[in-house]
């Protein structure tokens, strides 16, 4: 991290100490109640709103002439709604350690609004459970939801233990359907806590079990981690350009993420213009520095042209400027979603129109597992690919909320339809103006008819040993030719990516745009790496070009590449210390039909090698004989 942006990360950080929360459940559940309950108990409600919810409790209340906490809530909720629409109500209320936002919204609504309006920075989600009803399917749904919009913290409040009479067996057995049920999501941080909210058992006051020594919910509300997982580094959607008269030219907005300072060199995206910080303009006056969630103008140094939905950044942290986009969806209308639509999308504040180009896969919500899926349904949440057709500035949602998520909107209703979280993005396809010297120049240039071999394989089964003699071999006859490595490229071109199925998918998409590009400059070109699944390998073959492609697969068996284990790695996959290795915790998909297929347990380098030779000599991609070189 440059230092400066090491700075605005200090400075972000003991601004922080806020918790933003949402809770998760439904009325049934006794979610209002619990608001209530934790409202009342921390001391945040007004006593006149105390007395009226008092008074309506005797008449309409459900529990006798105690109060009914539901009917708090109720009763602030009017008082909000008066003249607004809202769909978020946010409820604040503090303890001596810290202060607290809570989003709540009504019905299920709540989520895909939340992720519409980006009131998803959420800490924590709380997720409320019915001790009398067990886990239910909506919890699934909720934990998944809530691991979706990336909020690392959750903590499961087992309500209603009074119904129950406060059985530690109930309680326990919830805890673990719940830890089994969540594991895939991958949790970072899951608590548990029993409550009663309507009699305040473990909310913010201790509570009717001995046998539970935890800590209450307001206690696990303190202890919660505030760090922001992400947004640190300054975002500014330009929301309306300011011009009074010609001389003042201010770009008004709410920063949503970051710090802006004056004489901070900037950058307006997608137009790519670049100026610095003149002034800094708030309601309150001119300032120095502003952070985020703050609204201002800003003047810069420069005459600069910056519209509406422009971002603004720091030079040294730009988001991406792409117009092809791979987001996870919910799908909000009845309508369902399918490949080839056409929309307008609103980033920030940006609109532009697009196509959902493709459904990658549909997520079932209650054991989360992934399938193909045709369509998307009201309420479905899958993953699309979209072709903008115009470049947008973005982020991952990962890295940011605000320029990380969009909206799906009809362009004939104008409805809201879906809404939108950014996993990755590519520059999309552009009409490009074509060079001057082509493809088949260069390959005539060097005499050759360039093309990719590609091969695939588990670690340990040989390609990397295999391509490198069969380069050796191509290079003696005389070719020109290039072997690109999975490991070498990741060290350079890759090292920003891990081995998640995402990342790997970036690794091929890369490695096989770069394979083109090396076929294109005229190269017999060999690569050489995992590359697991057959879709990403697909995605090779046709970025390349089906007549240049060559699908190599080197086999050995799980067992046999085990036991050469040459790194190491497999030892480790074993014991656990290393995630996600292929073939022992992460999917190999082989080759049903590779253009050639070595096995290394019964042939060696040089009969490896021979074979692909000849396989290369019958097909008419190389001469039988060549100059020789020496290497
Ligand atoms: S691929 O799956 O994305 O095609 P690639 O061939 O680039 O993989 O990189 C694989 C190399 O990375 C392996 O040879 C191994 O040395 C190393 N590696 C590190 N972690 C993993 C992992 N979890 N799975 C597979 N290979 C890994």
């Amino acid at each position: 991290m440059p230092a400066s942006a090491f700075a605005r990360y200090l400075e972000s950080q003991h601004q922080k100490d806020l918790l933003r929360l949402i809770t998760c459940g439904s009325v049934d559940d006794g979610k209002s109640t619990l608001l209530g309950r934790l409202l009342h108990d921390t001391g945040s409600v007004p006593e006149d709103i105390v007395d009226a919810a008092r008074r309506d409790s005797l008449r309409f209340g459900t529990d006798g002439t105690n109060l009914d906490f539901a009917l708090l809530i109720d009763g602030l909720q009017s008082e909000r709604e008066q003249g607004i629409t809202i769909d978020v109500a946010y409820r604040y209320f503090d303890t001596p350690r810290r202060k607290f936002v809570l989003a709540d919204t009504p019905g299920h609504e709540q989520y895909t609004r939340n992720m519409a309006t980006g009131a998803s920075g959420a800490d924590l989600a709380i997720l409320l459970l019915d001790a009398s009803r067990g886990l239910q399917p909506q919890t699934r749904r909720h934990a998944f939801i809530a691991r979706l919009l990336g909020i690392r913290q959750l903590v499961v409040a087992v309500n209603k233990m009074d119904l129950v009479d406060w059985r530690q067996d109930a309680y326990d057995r919830l805890v673990a359907d719940c830890r089994e049920a969540f594991e895939s999501l991958g949790v970072p941080s899951l608590a548990f806590v029993p409550v009663s909210a309507r009699n305040g058992d473990f909310i913010v006051n201790r509570g009717a079990a001995a046998w539970y020594r935890g800590r209450t919910l307001l206690e696990h509300l303190e202890a919660a981690d505030t760090a922001p997982d992400a947004g640190t580094e300054l975002r500014l959607p330009v929301q309306y350009v300011s011009r009074p008269d010609a001389s003042f030219r201010g770009y008004a907005g709410t920063i949503s993420s970051g710090r802006i300072a004056v004489g901070d060199a900037v950058i307006a995206l997608p137009s790519g213009a670049r100026s610095s910080v003149r002034e800094i303009l708030t309601p309150d006056g001119a300032r120095a520095t502003a952070g985020p969630g703050e609204s201002v103008t800003v003047t810069l140094a420069d005459q600069v042209d910056v519209g509406r939905g422009q971002v603004l950044a720091h030079v040294d942290a730009p988001p991406t400027v792409a117009r092809g986009v791979e987001a996870d969806v919910v799908w909000m209308t009845d309508a369902p979603l399918a490949a080839g639509q056409g929309f307008e999308f609103k980033f920030a504040h940006r609109y532009v129109a697009g196509t959902v180009e493709a459904l990658v896969h549909r997520v079932d919500v209650h054991d989360y597992s992934r399938s193909a899926s045709e369509s998307l349904r009201v309420n479905d949440i899958g993953r699309v690919r979209v072709l903008l057709d115009e470049p947008v500035a973005l982020d991952a949602y990962d890295e940011q909320r605000v320029t990380g998520s969009f909206v799906i909107i009809d362009r004939v209703t104008l409805a809201t339809v879906g809404a939108g979280l950014v996993r990755s993005t590519s520059t999309g396809r552009l009409v490009a103006t074509p060079t001057a010297i082509g493809r088949a120049q260069r390959a005539a240039q060097k005499r050759q008819q360039p093309f990719v071999l590609w091969f695939t394989g588990l670690s340990g089964a040989g390609k990397s040993t295999i391509a490198n003699a069969l380069e050796q071999a191509l290079f003696r006859r005389g070719l020109h030719t290039y072997l690109l490595d999975g490991d070498r490229v990741r060290q350079g071109l890759n090292r920003d990516l891990g081995f998640g199925e995402l990342d790997r998918r970036e690794n091929l998409r890369r490695i096989g745009e770069l394979a083109r590009t090396l076929a294109d400059a005229g190269l017999v070109t060999i690569v050489a790496c995992i590359s697991p699944l057959a879709a990403d390998r697909e995605r090779a073959r046709e970025t390349i070009g089906a007549d240049d492609f060559l699908e190599v697969h080197v086999h050995a068996s799980l067992e046999a590449c085990e036991s050469r284990d040459p790194k190491g790695h497999y030892r480790r996959a074993r014991a656990g210390t290393l995630k996600g290795f292929t073939g022992i915790d992460a999917p190999y998909e082989a080759p049903t039909a590779p253009d050639i297929r070595v096995d290394t347990t019964d042939v060696d380098v040089e009969g490896a090698v021979a074979r692909i030779l000849a396989h290369l000599e019958r097909a008419g991609r190389i001469g039988a004989s060549a100059d020789t070189w020496e290497i």
